[in-house]
């Protein structure tokens, strides 16, 4: 049985990439990855059931990892030197989980919460939410939380139906996804307010399925970049400073399944395929990506959902990422036992 042979949740790891970063062309780039697939280490294995969706990492280089399976965010060292502290925790009756997590301002993050939403993504009950999670407040010593964060609603969006990816615009604008819907909300963290700033055919799920259309989103350069999961690309649209689309959508790149992804600082993007346990590489300015880590007969990256680079001078080469220990393949096998007729869900 599939699920059974995936029970080992391994849920954030640690990607060796080479000491050098990329200067060169492309072709150097790619010599100087020393050997595929690269190294993948294990920095902390959750207990099941828990799914690690999404990630964002402090200034002092503690890791902030949201979880889908239950809404809570914890924070974890990416060195071991304190077990994972439970940061937020939220009704698990009024959401299914946390996903998309994003800085602000100096230690400051909003965190998506999903309403409860079925196997086809459309929601059940519930309030799609945005919350702020301010870590200024947070102090803990000796393994006791002496000051908690301060965890505070941003606001409900009563109009989406599965958010997901976030980004930071500003120091006062997130931009959230709504994978089901295709499009993509501006939060004012201060007020409240929301609204769709963008919407693109780009963004919207296959019409076969999976529902699943926009997920991640970076901003560089002025352009919003964002996965589409269903679809299987990399898209990009020139942007305003205010968040709204000021040029044509266009594909960057086609990667299978690509679930949330990081820039590394030369141009280069990682994309998690939680769907194939694998992870893949696009180098700057390509438009065709690279298996880099993990196979779909592995459980090394088992379902693999996000990437972050460290912040720290010691691991600012190292990209951490959160993994949901492959609970996505049986949910996706089940979409497509329905869609086109599997009895089973192969022999992974
Ligand atoms: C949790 O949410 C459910 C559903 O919205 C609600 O009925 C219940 O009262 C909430 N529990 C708490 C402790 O707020
Ligand atoms: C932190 O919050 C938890 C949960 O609300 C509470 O039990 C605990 O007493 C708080 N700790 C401090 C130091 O305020």
């Amino acid at each position: 049985m599939l699920f059974s042979s995936l029970v080992t949740v391994f849920t954030a790891f640690a990607l060796a990439l080479p000491a050098v970063a990329f200067p060169f062309a492309d072709r150097f780039l790619e010599k100087r990855i020393p050997a595929l697939p690269v190294a993948v280490t294990t920095v902390h294995e959750f207990a099941f059931p828990s799914w690690c969706e999404n990630l964002a990492v402090r200034a002092n280089g503690q890791i902030l990892v949201t979880r889908l399976d239950t809404p809570e965010v914890i924070l974890v060292s990416p060195t071991n030197a304190f077990a994972p502290v439970t940061i937020a925790t939220w009704n698990a009756t009024a959401y299914k989980g946390a996903l998309g997590i994003t800085e602000t301002n100096a230690d400051i993050f909003e965190v998506v919460l999903s309403a409860n939403v079925d196997e086809d993504f459309v929601k059940t009950s519930g309030v799609p939410a945005v919350y702020k999670i301010n870590m200024n407040t947070f102090a803990y010593s000796g393994s006791t939380i002496t000051s908690n964060a301060t965890v505070s609603l941003t606001t409900e969006i009563p109009t989406a139906d599965f958010l997901n990816g976030a980004t930071t615009l500003d120091t006062i604008h997130v931009l959230v996804a709504d994978a089901y819907n295709g499009w993509v909300y501006k939060v004012n963290t201060l007020t409240g307010a929301y609204s769709i700033a963008i919407d693109n055919a780009l963004m919207k799920h296959p019409s076969g399925g999976p529902n699943l259309g926009v997920n991640g989103l970076k901003i560089r350069n002025s352009y919003l970049y964002w996965t589409n999961t269903g679809v299987g690309t990399v898209n990009k649209i020139k942007i305003t400073s205010a968040g709204t689309a000021s040029g044509a959508s266009s594909v960057v790149a086609t990667v299978s399944r690509p679930d949330d992804f990081i820039f590394k600082s030369n141009g280069a993007i990682f994309v998690p395929q939680n769907q194939l346990d694998e992870l893949s590489y696009i180098a700057p300015g390509a438009s065709t990506s690279t298996v880099i880590a993990g196979s779909s007969t592995s459980t090394l990256l088992a379902g693999v959902t996000s990437a972050q680079f460290g912040r720290l001078s010691s691991d600012s080469n190292r990209l951490y990422l959160a993994t949901s220990g492959g609970k996505f393949l049986l949910l996706i096998c089940d979409i497509v036992t329905k869609l086109i007729g599997h009895r089973s869900c192969g022999a992974d």
